[in-house]
Order: C-alpha cells, then sequence, then structure tokens
C-alpha cells in the first residue's frame, strides 16, 4: 500500500501543478491540440462495444504520464487487487468489497451462495412469468412494484429502463422510492391488489422511506384480502436482515440474501436487481453481469495508460485539483438513458463525498465532484447555456448509442440528428467562437469533454458502462486516499430526522433547538402561513 496519505506529498502533484500552467493561459487553444493528427487514436480506448474518446480535454502525453505516476505513488495497483482478493477495505465498517463477484460467471463462481441466490431469482422468474405464482384471489401477477431507496431503487430503475427494448413477458414493473406518500399512491392508483406483487428491496430492512412504503403496501392489501395471511404471496424481500423481513411477514422462501460485501450503491448486481430479471429475464440479465465482468477484466487487466476507467478517473482527479472544477455532468443522448445521471449522482457523491483520509486525516485536496446532468437533446434547451458562456469549469461526459434500436427509415434519420447534435455540443463547447463586433456572443472555448459511444444499448453494453463508472469512482477514491464505500453523513441525516419527527408530532412545544429549526416545526405544526 502507498506509504502516502495525501496526493499532494507526492513528486507527482508539484510537476502537475506546473503542467496545468500551459493550458490555462490566455491564449491556449484545446483545438490545437488537434494539429497532432494522431491525437484520437492516441487519446481513445477501446473495450468490446464501448469507446472513450478522451482526447478533447485539457490534457497531452506528458501530463497523463505524470497522472499516471501519482496513481503508482497513491497505490492503485496494490488497492485494486486488495479489493478484488476480499481484503476488508471499506475499514470503518470493516467489511469487503466484493460486488465484482456477483458478475464472475456462474459456472466459474467459486462462491455457492451466489450462484444459489441467481438459481432461486431464475425460479422466481419463471414462477412470475408463467403464471404459477398466483396472489391471493387465484390470478396471475400483473404487476410487481419495487419498493427501495438509494442503491435499492436508483441500479433497477435505471436497468429496466434503458433496457425496455430487450422486455419479455406481460408483467409490468413500478418503483416506489419516495417517503412523500404521493409517489406511492401514484403508482398503485391503476392497480388490482389481487395481482400485484411487492418487492421489499431493503440491505438493512430498516430505512425508513422503505418501510413506511411497505408498510402501507401491506396495510393496501389486507384491505382488500380482509385477511394478513395474504402477505406471503404478495411480498418479496431483499435483504440481509432475514430478521426483519421475518418480523414484516415476508416468507422465508421468499427473501432473498444480499451480503455485508455488497455496498448499496454497488449492489445492482446482487438480488437487488431482481426487478431487471424479471423485466428483461435471466438470460438478460446474465448478459447485464456478463458485461460488467468484463470490465472487471478490463480494469484488471490493463495498465493506467489503456485502462478507461483509470483514464477517466485520472482526468477527473487533474480537473479538481488544478482546474478548480466542482462538477461534471453527465449527458447522455439517449432517452433509455434518462436515469443515469442520477444513478452515477449517488455512486459518485455517496462515494466520493469524504472529507477525511482512510487513515482518519482532514483530506488535503477538493474530494468529490457534483454530478449532475440530463438527457441531451433537451439539456441543450435548459442548462447548456451556462455550459457554453458561463464561467463555471464543467467537464461533461457525453454519452452516444451508435445504432438505434429501430430500423425504420424515420428512427434512424431522427438518430442521427441526435448523434449529430451530441458531436456538435462537444465541437462547440471545443472550438468556440470569437465575435469582434458582438462581444455577447462570443464563447470561449476551451471546455472539455469526455464522449463514450456504445455501440448498441444492450445488457451486455449497459453492464460495462456501469461497471466503468463504478472503477472509475474507485480509482478516484484511492487517488484522494478516502474510503468510497462507507456514508456516515448519510446516517447522521438519518439520526437527526428521527428526533425531528418526534418534536414535529409531538403536543409538547420544543425549545431545545435553533431558532430556525424551531419557528421552522412552529410553522408546519400549525400548516404554514
Ligand atoms: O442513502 C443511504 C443508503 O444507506 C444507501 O447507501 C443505500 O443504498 C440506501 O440508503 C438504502 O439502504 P437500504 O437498502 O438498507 O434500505
Amino acid at each position: 500500500m502507498s506509504q502516502i496519505n495525501s496526493p499532494t506529498q507526492s513528486k507527482a502533484w508539484e510537476k502537475l501543478d506546473k503542467l496545468s500552467k500551459p493550458f490555462k493561459k490566455e491564449d491556449f487553444r484545446l483545438v490545437n491540440l488537434f494539429n497532432d493528427s494522431r491525437r484520437f487514436s492516441r487519446f481513445s480506448l477501446k473495450h468490446n462495444s464501448l469507446t472513450l474518446d478522451y482526447s478533447k480535454n485539457l490534457l497531452d502525453q506528458e501530463s497523463l504520464q505524470i497522472l499516471v505516476e501519482l496513481a503508482k505513488d497513491m497505490g492503485l495497483e496494490e488497492s485494486v487487487t486488495a479489493m478484488f482478493q476480499g481484503e476488508k477495505i471499506n475499514t470503518s465498517e470493516n467489511r469487503s468489497v466484493l460486488h465484482t463477484t456477483l458478475r464472475i460467471p456462474a459456472k466459474e463462481n467459486p462462491n455457492s451462495e451466489i450462484t444459489d441466490c441467481l438459481k432461486k431469482m431464475e425460479r422466481t422468474v419463471t414462477r412470475l412469468h408463467s403464471g404459477e405464482w398466483k396472489g391471493f384471489a387465484g390470478k396471475k401477477i400483473k404487476d410487481v412494484v419495487n419498493i427501495g431507496i438509494g442503491g435499492s431503487d436508483l441500479g433497477p430503475l435505471l436497468v429496466c429502463d434503458a433496457l425496455a427494448d430487450f422486455k419479455v413477458g406481460d408483467l409490468n414493473m413500478h418503483f416506489v422510492s419516495s417517503l412523500d406518500p404521493s409517489h406511492f399512491d401514484d403508482v398503485i392508483e391503476t392497480l388490482n391488489p389481487e395481482t400485484t406483487l411487492f418487492i421489499v428491496a431493503s440491505k438493512s430492512f430498516d430505512t425508513l422511506e422503505t418501510k413506511q412504503n411497505a408498510s402501507f403496501a401491506k396495510k393496501w392489501l389486507i384491505a382488500s384480502s380482509k385477511t394478513s395471511e395474504v402477505i406471503d404471496r404478495h411480498f418479496i424481500a431483499i435483504t440481509s436482515n432475514l430478521d426483519g423481513a421475518i418480523d414484516f411477514g415476508v416468507a422465508k422462501d421468499n427473501i432473498f440474501p444480499i451480503w455485508d460485501w455488497v455496498g448499496g450503491r454497488y449492489s445492482v448486481w446482487s438480488a437487488i436487481g431482481l426487478p431487471i430479471a424479471i423485466c428483461v429475464g435471466m438470460d438478460n440479465f446474465f448478459d447485464f453481469l456478463a458485461g460488467a465482468h468484463s470490465m472487471d477484466r478490463h480494469f484488471l487487466a490493463n495498465t493506467p495508460e489503456k485502462n478507461m476507467p483509470v483514464i477517466m478517473a485520472l482526468i477527473a482527479v487533474w480537473y479538481s485539483a488544478f482546474f478548480n472544477c466542482h462538477s461534471c455532468a453527465v449527458v447522455p443522448y439517449s432517452h433509455r438513458l434518462k436515469e443515469l445521471p442520477f444513478y452515477l449522482q449517488q455512486l459518485c457523491m455517496e462515494s466520493l463525498g469524504k472529507s477525511m483520509t482512510k487513515e482518519n486525516k482532514p483530506v488535503l485536496t477538493r474530494t468529490g465532484e457534483i454530478v449532475w446532468g440530463t438527457v441531451g437533446t433537451n439539456s441543450q434547451h435548459s442548462y447548456f447555456q451556462l455550459l457554453h458562456q458561463g464561467t463555471q469549469f464543467v467537464p461533461i461526459d457525453f454519452v452516444a448509442v451508435a445504432k438505434t434500436a429501430s430500423s425504420s427509415i424515420d428512427h434512424n434519420e431522427r438518430h442521427s440528428h441526435l448523434l449529430a447534435n451530441c458531436l456538435s455540443q462537444s465541437l462547440a463547447l471545443m472550438e468556440g467562437k470569437h465575435e469582434n463586433q458582438e462581444r455577447h456572443k462570443t464563447t470561449t472555448g476551451n471546455k472539455p469533454s469526455n464522449t463514450l459511444v456504445i455501440d448498441a444499448l444492450n445488457p451486455f453494453n449497459l453492464g460495462s458502462l456501469i461497471a466503468l463508472y463504478e472503477h472509475k469512482t474507485f480509482v478516484q477514491s484511492i487517488l484522494w486516499n478516502i474510503n468510497a464505500f462507507d456514508q456516515w453523513g448519510v446516517e447522521l441525516g438519518k439520526i437527526v430526522s428521527k428526533s425531528v419527527f418526534g418534536k414535529l408530532t409531538s403536543s409538547n412545544p420544543s425549545d431545545d433547538l435553533d431558532s430556525s429549526t424551531e419557528n421552522l416545526i412552529k410553522l408546519l405544526k400549525k400548516g404554514g402561513s
């Protein structure tokens, strides 16, 4: 492991600081880097059907080389090995981090708990699709509602949405996450309790939002069936808290495991992915795992210079440290990938929003970045103005899908417009435009971006894409020497909300909080005004 506790202690850091200066000079033009006719081939990588073009970045061979030195100084190779070998790298929770094991092909997978779980998922998917699984009135299940939040919601939601063209069977999948009752009400509005199955996805089985929604679902079912004996036919639980799920009333046979070595935001590959298997079938779910596994192999096998997640992480750390970069945008030019930015928000910000090193010392650099974004081209008509002419430094990941799912001529033409817009944005952001007469029209250019091209949106490629971002996040955490796998800030929020709930619902006035919170409680208690 690295002897250095902060990247700023690496010799590479000082060199990088110097190397970043020419890119900030007024006369620097990013576009001039393309005078090197081999820039694209030097600054792009391909893995299976995924191409990363990182040539439109403020980067040259030398700075890249020193970034690689930084990664070596921070112990990148050793940390990657430690993760894959199951060392307890989540030190604050004393846990291994082994979500990559979940995607080892079943035939080679040494962990029988994982393969048993996959078999159980397979049986469940078959029973649901065949109609063998019946609700309390003896009818086939038609609708499945996933109740979960954070990692127990965002992953399956993203993937089910993204793979809509791969749907098999006639089951409809729904997702409820919010504590706001309107979310649950909107989802069940058109559903029939007799034909609805709930999946309570909660690693802890102790998350307020999920517990509230699950209890509500139970009441809704009991109100219709007039008996509490129906629960076992209408509830599945995915959890590491077996007792919690049993206490709630879920039949033991309907409980799927999740292990402490799978972090919530890294859990889409586990039984948390059951909604995906229900939507697209088990074969497609296996392809999804295979795609992620292929990215794991790429990540393990390649030197930093040829390693997609490593390159993306190095660029992110470079901008954060030397270009005053606070945020990055992810803009998929694919309606099917509209949930991707939200998924990545949790993955990156819950993992990297840390200000203590692994040794519990304050970090000496900025860590994490604010991840945001929405689909293109809609984004072009909302916030792109700020990206083109604003004062913030915001590198962008453009994600494009080369082939459309449809073969109709009309679709192909629209798809070409979509792709043209994606490419034209990165081009315009890089080139800019100088207007001597009307200076308000000047755009400075030099705005960097990555472009990720996926040949086609299918389960395998989507698995690779998500795993790419997982490993990118992990590498960033190594470079910053922080723990990417805990989330103590979120835990604090949960504790505080319990005590505020007590005050909000108590008839006694409280006066032990700050005057802002006190007065807001008073205001809300009387219904506003
Ligand atoms: O948001 C905090 C968090 O702990 C996430 O890490 C997790 O994905 C989410 O809550 C849900 O937790 P659980 O699956 O235990 O309900």
